[in-house]
């Protein structure tokens, strides 16, 4: 399966501290706020990621990741000119994608939970369709909203409703089957003159595939669109981080624990940063031993 970041846009709600930088590459706490969903990708255990952001911004995300293989990954880069809706991510890594499954998470969507990575092993693991996360909040209708019956299946899926129906939000979290190349090609701008990813999840829904994980209680799902929701996504990472003494969305220490690189490739990032907590703690994980991991 390859995964797909989508990290442009204007980020014109955040201004002037987007002028010069794009959204995405703004900290959340310690790290770069697409640090977050690209662990997401990683706790999938995805291993190829196409990052896809607007022309001006594009050669920082290469400067922050280059190949990837300090994360054991291999990291592909794409243009996308000017910000005309989510869906578009198909059209633009469709030959990144080729004849594979695909999840695709927003730059600016953080997710914490415990059993996230069974939650994201049973998207992974279904061999046809679309799943689609679901998130109970008190405002759907800045959201794509879905409906569901007393079954837990999706009968309805609209974006952005006035009168919304439901309370489930769908997160910036999707997989797709191979379908999702030909349907995001054929959808058509909507009112707002967006290629909407709602349009794509609608026309597996029509097929019958479309199915929802729901996020219950205990899950965070952070909205980083405003300079107030952005400082509470990072007091929030600070403290868990400071309470706990681990790392959320930590890049290297998610590698590690995936086998995806060794423990000499973990201790020489731990001394890159050795001045920061980010590069004690991998140091300190990189002296830790089997029987302690497996309890983290
Ligand atoms: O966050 C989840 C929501 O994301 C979903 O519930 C909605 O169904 C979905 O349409 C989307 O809604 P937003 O209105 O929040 O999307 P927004 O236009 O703000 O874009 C989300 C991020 O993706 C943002 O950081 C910018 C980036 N983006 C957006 C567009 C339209 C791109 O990189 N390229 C684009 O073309």
């Amino acid at each position: 399966m390859k995964g797909i970041v989508l990290a442009g846009g204007s980020g014109t709600r955040l201004h002037p501290a987007t002028l010069s930088i794009n959204k995405q590459l703004l900290p959340v706490y310690d790290k770069p706020m697409i640090y977050y969903p690209v662990s997401v990708l990683m706790l999938a255990g995805i291993r190829e990621i196409l990052i896809i952001s607007s022309p001006e911004h594009l050669d920082n995300y290469k400067r922050l990741f280059g190949t990837g293989e300090q994360f054991g990954l291999t990291f592909s880069y794409a243009l996308q000119p000017r910000p005309e809706g989510l869906a578009q991510a198909f059209v633009i890594g469709r030959d990144f994608v080729g004849d594979d499954d695909v999840a695709l998470i927003l730059g600016d969507n953080l997710f914490f939970g415990a059993g996230m990575g069974d939650l994201l092993e049973r998207a992974r693991g279904r061999k046809e369709g679309a799943t689609v996360f679901a998130y109970h909040v008190d405002n759907p209708q800045a959201y794509g909203v879905v409906s569901l019956d007393k079954t837990g299946r999706a009968t309805r899926i609209v974006e952005k409703p006035t009168k919304p129906d439901s309370t489930w939000a769908v997160t910036g979290l999707y997989f797709y089957d191979n379908q999702v190349l030909d349907i995001a090609a054929d959808v058509k701008p909507s009112a707002r003159g967006e290629l909407e990813i709602t349009s794509v999840n609608e026309a597996y829904l029509q097929r019958g595939q479309l199915h929802v994980e729901r996020m219950s209680r205990g899950y965070a799902w952070l909205d980083t669109g405003t300079h107030d929701s952005l400082l509470e996504a990072s007091e929030f990472v600070r403290t868990l981080q400071n309470r706990q003494g681990l790392q959320v969305a930590c890049l290297e220490e998610i590698a590690y624990l995936q086998g995806f690189i060794n423990r000499a490739q973990l201790i020489a990032r731990g001394e890159m940063f050795a001045k920061t907590n980010y590069g004690q703690n991998l140091l300190r994980l990189a002296r830790e031993s089997e029987d302690e991991l497996r309890l983290r």
